[in-house]
């Protein structure tokens, strides 16, 4: 069995999926044993209603060496769903090839500092792009550079807000987080 820590900073939704997934038995062999947030978000409320432990670390300059404390140390994986803070170079370094994030973008564009929630796919829009998607990578001390495990595509349609990409973005993310677990996992 898998022990997989998730990372969270907003409502949840990859979270949500991924708790899912494994009752459902689309990622298999692992279980969620701690969600850790930087603030008070919904995705803390998840975890309570999945009856799984969950930890408000504030963000902050301590935060990493915070998170370090409390992650066991059988944790196979450490998953940033939806996750705002900027680990420490330090942190990326101790879990490497254990940590990955999902990205509301194809990186390697629109990634790195600034480049998070409703300012991607407002600068998606603007840049004229003729595609978007999401990406699941490793994390690495470098923002959004890390390796990349999988990433999926679609066109942007005439007309399309950064509203409307960001809800097509999270049908894509919902479909790949899984995949992109099992993967690392060796599943
Ligand atoms: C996702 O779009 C993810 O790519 C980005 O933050 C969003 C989190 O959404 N890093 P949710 O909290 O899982 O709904």
């Amino acid at each position: 069995m898998k022990n997989i820590v998730v990372l969270v900073s907003g409502s949840g939704t990859n979270l949500q999926r991924i708790l899912d997934t494994i009752d459902q038995g689309e990622i298999q062999n692992a279980k969620v044993t701690l969600v850790v947030a930087d603030r008070e978000c919904y995705g803390l409320e998840r975890a309570k209603n999945h009856q799984i432990e969950s930890i408000l670390i504030p963000r902050g300059k301590n935060f990493s060496s915070e998170l370090s404390k409390v992650i066991p140390e059988n944790t196979d994986l450490i998953v940033l769903a939806g996750f705002l803070s900027i680990l420490k170079p330090e942190f990326c370094e101790n879990w490497q090839g254990k940590i990955i994030n999902i990205h509301p973008a194809l990186l390697p564009k629109f990634g790195g500092k600034g480049m998070w929630g409703m300012n991607v796919h407002h600068a998606v829009i603007e840049a004229g792009e003729k595609e978007s998607g999401a990406t699941v990578h490793f994390v690495t001390p470098e923002i959004d550079e890390g390796d990349i495990i999988l990433q999926k595509s679609f066109i942007i349609n005439q007309g399309e807000t950064p509203e409307t990409l960001a809800a097509r973005i999270h049908e894509v993310e919902y479909e790949i987080f899984p995949k992109a677990i099992n993967k690392v996992l060796g599943n």
